[in-house]
């Protein structure tokens, strides 16, 4: 594989560039993508971070490591597409995952299993990736192995990225991007089913049109955290007082907003 790091940037970029063209007129449409694009690059430091601070990592070679790179770097390429298309049609939704996963797979450089798997299910439950008939063709191979790890490291960075995101927000009290966490909407009650599912331990599905069934989305992202570089990151970051602060911000209940933060509190400890 060529090594050739600015042109993999210069084509995110190009994605960047031609999203913010079509939608100039929707100004939070061009702040979310302009958001969208340094959290690429965050994503990048946040996965190198990780695979610095994991020693499974550190005997690993070239190829290796670029592929990482390159699913970090790409794995949100398909966000900007996605706000295209919700610009032209904004009562549709659309899967930003699975878009990205088809731009990579037009360019035969980056069609290899270890970026187009890993892109592909980064937004989905890690069962999706279990069951693609791709990852399992690899089966017991070192290639799905590979997979794996890459898939695990892109997950963990784009989560560690997002709550580093959040705390600045908060701190800074930054309206902007914390409508992009929904902080706008008034609290309202989650739904059953993603109580339920919060309080098993279970990830929990994300719901747009819910604030508290979000709050309680981001909640159960400690679950899926793969790597401890991952979870000491986000302690030391203030991120667990900031999900703690947030309940009250988003369950218009009391009692379950205490039930949940009860729940957040156990789960960390128990990580
Ligand atoms: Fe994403």
């Amino acid at each position: 594989m060529i090594i050739d790091t600015h042109k993999d940037e210069v084509l995110l970029l190009s994605y960047f560039q031609h999203c913010i063209d079509e939608v100039s007129s929707d100004s939070f449409l061009v702040g979310y993508a302009q958001e969208k694009k340094v959290h690429s690059f965050q994503v990048v430091g946040a996965g190198n971070y990780i695979m610095k601070h994991e020693s499974i990592f550190h005997s690993q070679d070239e190829d290796f490591l670029r592929c990482a790179k390159l699913a970090y770097l790409f794995h949100d390429i398909g966000r900007f597409e996605e706000i295209e298309l919700r610009f032209k049609n904004p009562d549709k939704r659309y899967d930003h995952s699975l878009l990205s996963y088809e731009i990579l797979k037009s360019y035969p450089q980056y069609s290899r299993p270890e970026i187009l798997l890993s892109v592909k299910h980064h937004g989905h439950m890690i069962e999706a990736l279990y069951d693609d008939e791709d990852y399992q063709a690899l089966a017991g191979s070192p290639l799905q192995d590979k997979v794996k790890k890459i898939a695990f490291l892109v997950r963990d960075a784009d989560k560690i990225a997002n709550f580093y995101l959040l705390h600045r927000a908060l701190e800074k009290n930054d309206k902007a991007i914390l409508r992009l966490f929904f902080y706008d909407l008034p609290p309202m009650l989650p739904t059953e089913k993603a109580l339920s599912q919060y309080l098993s331990s279970q990830m929990v599905d994300i719901n747009r049109t819910n604030v508290a069934d979000t709050l309680l989305n981001y909640y159960s992202w400690i679950y899926d955290l793969n790597y401890k570089s991952s979870f000491d990151f986000c302690s030391r970051n203030g991120t667990f007082k900031d999900m703690r602060k947030l309940a009250s911000f988003y369950i218009s209940d009391d009692i379950i907003a205490q039930k949940v933060e009860k729940q957040f509190l156990s789960s960390i400890s128990s990580q």
